[in-house]
């Protein structure tokens, strides 16, 4: 274990959100920590192929792109976030290309594909893989900065609190936790996916963030709106990955058990209607048989070149991504709402600023616009820097700010967990995804939500020694589980990706 030193900010996660604010906090002169749970890279970020919204041609407009987001969201959207947010867009795009990624071009000029719920092609993309290109230049870049330091296989604990302030964070390293102390604390864990049977997520998205957030008092929002992505390849009856929208924005068609294509007619825009509409359209039409994505009237050179990763993974399962019908489903894939911040980060928790998927900003509304978020994260991350100038110093002595400086100090031991306990962590798992797919998923009853909520709570009481590093996890997951029903049951009628088949809406 390293022992620990006295930082400017400790970031918890290592996605676009946590890498960008890491950077953007280290190039004015912060020491920073960054706190990541698995290996640097093993994040959702990673795992978004699609692209990044912004107005960035001439036919677009700010206005669209805003319009856009907010039908994509049934205006539930914070309006002014939105608006934000769509016109700093660009100026986040330009700030990663002098990073250094690498968006596809075409003489000079950035290339711009199309998603569901888009008016206008705005997306930028990298081949099929922009998360991973993205998330590669970020790690490269944090790794050589000198004020950032990076822990792997850290799993953040609980928040210290004290006097009503934020003052670091447990973190668990090889079994021990140690407590770090810093004038801000960044949380950016990420979603929630794997709450759910089926996701297009990493293992890592077990809603440690919002757990930690509740359990220290702050405010969480719109949790109710879990977004299904329509299109994960579904093969011996497991999710296997994310087949991106931008491959339906390229004109694959989806085709129902009789191999008819069913979105058209049941909205203006077919197969490119927002996510929510496409994923229950698709549960639905799961009733009478499998659901296909299908490209076969596309030029098959142009269909391997446009995608080769998301290719080159079906060929491993035996597919032709541009001869054969390719089986989807929906799968949980964004959590809309989160930890609530205001338009600085800041959660209602002084000391305490979260950004990406793990916080709320108002942006996403019901339900998000396709390649938003990447946009979300760059851009309110981009905002610690202005915020984080006039609190924080960077001489590693603010702790002094708030009742002295506690140090940084080293702790206990955690419990070790037994095998018959990791056999039953494993088993509680598997049994709140099934409880969470069948009671909070696609589509909500009252009575399947409250069933839900008491299996959830059946479960809570299984946990044995809870604070073993198996413990925790599970009973974040748990806990996020909890909150999420609980939103769900509070919202009675349906909206965006709420969908209530009770409601007379
Ligand atoms: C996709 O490529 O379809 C996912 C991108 C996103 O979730 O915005």
């Amino acid at each position: 274990m390293k022992t620990p030193s006295p930082f400017d900010a400790i970031i918890i996660g290592s996605g676009i959100a946590g890498l960008h604010s890491a950077l953007r906090l280290a190039e004015t002169g912060r020491a920073v920590l960054v706190v990541t749970k698995k290996k640097i890279a093993h994040t959702a970020t990673n795992f978004a192929q699609g692209g990044i919204a912004a107005v960035l041609s001439q036919t677009d407009d700010v206005e669209k792109h805003s319009e856009d987001t907010l039908e994509a969201g049934a205006f539930h959207n914070n309006k002014r976030a939105v608006s934000y947010m769509v016109k700093h867009g660009a100026a986040s795009i330009r700030r990663l290309i002098e990073y250094g990624v690498p968006f596809a071009t075409h003489g000079g000029e950035l290339l711009l594909t199309r998603e569901g719920g888009h008016s206008e092609r705005r997306i930028v993309f990298v081949s099929d893989y922009t998360g991973k290109a993205v998330e590669e230049v970020l790690v490269k870049r944090a790794k050589k900065h000198p004020l950032i330091t990076i822990w792997e296989d850290a799993t953040a604990g609980d928040f210290i609190v004290r006097d009503g302030h934020c003052l670091g964070v447990e973190v668990i390293q090889e079994g021990e936790v140690t407590k770090i102390y810093a004038s801000a604390v960044i949380l950016a864990s990420g979603g929630v996916g794997q709450i759910y049977a089926y996701t297009t997520n990493p293992l890592i998205s077990t809603g440690d963030g919002i757990a930690m957030a509740h359990r220290a008092g702050c405010t969480t929002r719109d949790l109710e709106f879990i977004q299904f992505h329509p299109t994960a390849f579904h093969h011996g009856g497991k999710t296997r990955f994310l087949i991106s929208e931008a491959v339906r924005g390229e004109g694959a068609h989806l085709l129902n058990s009789k191999h008819k294509r069913f979105m058209v007619g049941r909205h203006p825009r077919a197969e490119l209607a927002p996510r929510d509409i496409v994923s229950r359209e698709i549960y639905k039409e799961e009733r009478d048989g499998p659901v296909y994505l299908d490209l076969r009237h596309k030029d098959p050179v142009k269909v391997h070149t446009r995608f080769p990763q998301i290719s080159a993974a079906l060929k491993k399962y035996g597919f032709d991504m541009a001869r054969d019908l390719i089986p989807i489903s929906p799968a949980a894939h964004y959590l809309c709402g989160g930890v609530e911040v205001d338009l600085k980060g800041r959660t209602s928790l002084p000391g305490l600023f979260a950004f990406g998927e793990v916080a709320w900003t108002g942006v996403h509304g019901a339900n998000r616009l396709a390649s938003n978020s990447l946009l979300e994260a760059l851009v309110f991350s981009e905002r610690i820097v202005d915020e984080i100038r006039g609190t924080v110093r960077g001489d590693k002595s603010m702790n002094s700010q708030i009742n002295g400086p506690p140090p940084s100090a080293r702790g206990t031991n955690l419990p070790p967990c037994t095998p018959s306990q990791k056999r039953l962590y494993a088993k509680l798992r598997r049994s709140l995804q099934k409880t969470m797919w069948e009671s909070a998923g696609i589509i909500r009853t009252e009575e399947g939500l409250k069933k839900g909520l008491s299996e959830v709570k059946a479960a809570e009481k299984l946990i044995q020694n809870p604070d073993s590093l198996e413990g925790r996890e599970l009973s974040n997951m748990l806990t996020a589980s909890e909150l999420i029903i609980l939103a769900a049951l509070r919202r009675k009628t349906s909206l965006g990706c709420h969908f209530r088949s009770d409601s007379e809406d």
